[in-house]
């Protein structure tokens, strides 16, 4: 099976399990990237049996306005019942490691403020313990050079993702071998770096729920 069909599958498993959940009232979180633009796709069928969507993204939401379903400003939601998102990679703890497609720090403001994060990924993205995915960091553009050195010092071989602004106006270190053998605490530390906006690991606020899909089928973890 190719991994697009798997990512599709992944996004559709999430489908069948948050429709249950939606009321008219339901404001539903909405990630980044490949395989949550299947979500995407899939939800603008379900657009009725919810209220609007808050969106990690300006593409996310030009794709979500584009199926028919109202966006949001987060700041205008009083409750997220639940966040949709991919991930580069996953360990069995369910901590994530996320930003591939440079849209982490929204992403992790909507997984702080949701009631349940769910994962949805395929299998190749399993790993025993995060960190063969270079690790990005969004850093105020001012502080790229002092945040890289005290990446280096961290153990990291940060490089600058050339071209890439955010949504934010802010740019990109994506740190190659960090040994993550304890999420939680780097997280923190990273996060805490004068200069950091927010780092891609998201152990803090784990996926709460994780759906795999591989050759054998989907399951829910
Ligand atoms: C974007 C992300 C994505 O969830 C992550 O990169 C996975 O992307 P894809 O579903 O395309 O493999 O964190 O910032």
């Amino acid at each position: 099976m190719k991994t697009d069909d798997l990512k599709k599958a992944a996004a559709q498993a999430a489908i069948t399990y948050i429709e249950p959940k939606l009321n008219p009232e339901t404001i539903v979180g909405v990630g980044t990237g490949s395989t949550t633009n299947h979500f995407i796709d899939a939800l603008g069928a379900i657009r009725h049996k919810f209220d609007s969507a808050v969106s990690s993204s300006v593409a996310s939401t030009a794709r979500l306005e584009d199926v028919g379903v109202h966006v949001i400003d987060l700041n205008a939601a009083p409750r997220v019942l639940v966040y949709v998102d991919g991930a580069d990679e996953v360990e069995p703890g369910k901590a994530a490691l996320k930003g591939g497609g440079g849209a982490l720090t929204r992403e992790k403001i909507i997984v702080a403020a949701c009631d349940e994060f769910v994962c949805i990924v395929d299998d190749s993205k399993c790993v025993d313990q995060l960190g063969s995915f270079p690790l990005p960091v969004e850093v105020i553009p001012m502080a790229r050079s002092f945040v890289a050195r005290r990446l280096v010092e961290l153990g990291g071989d940060p490089v600058y993702r050339d071209g890439l602004i955010t949504d934010n106006g802010n740019v990109i270190l994506d740190v190659h071998g960090l040994t993550i053998d304890a999420p939680d605490t780097l997280e923190s530390e990273i996060s805490n770096i004068a200069g950091v906006v927010t780092n891609g690991i998201f152990a803090a606020n784990r996926a709460d729920t994780l759906i795999v899909a591989s050759a054998e089928g989907v399951s829910i973890r």
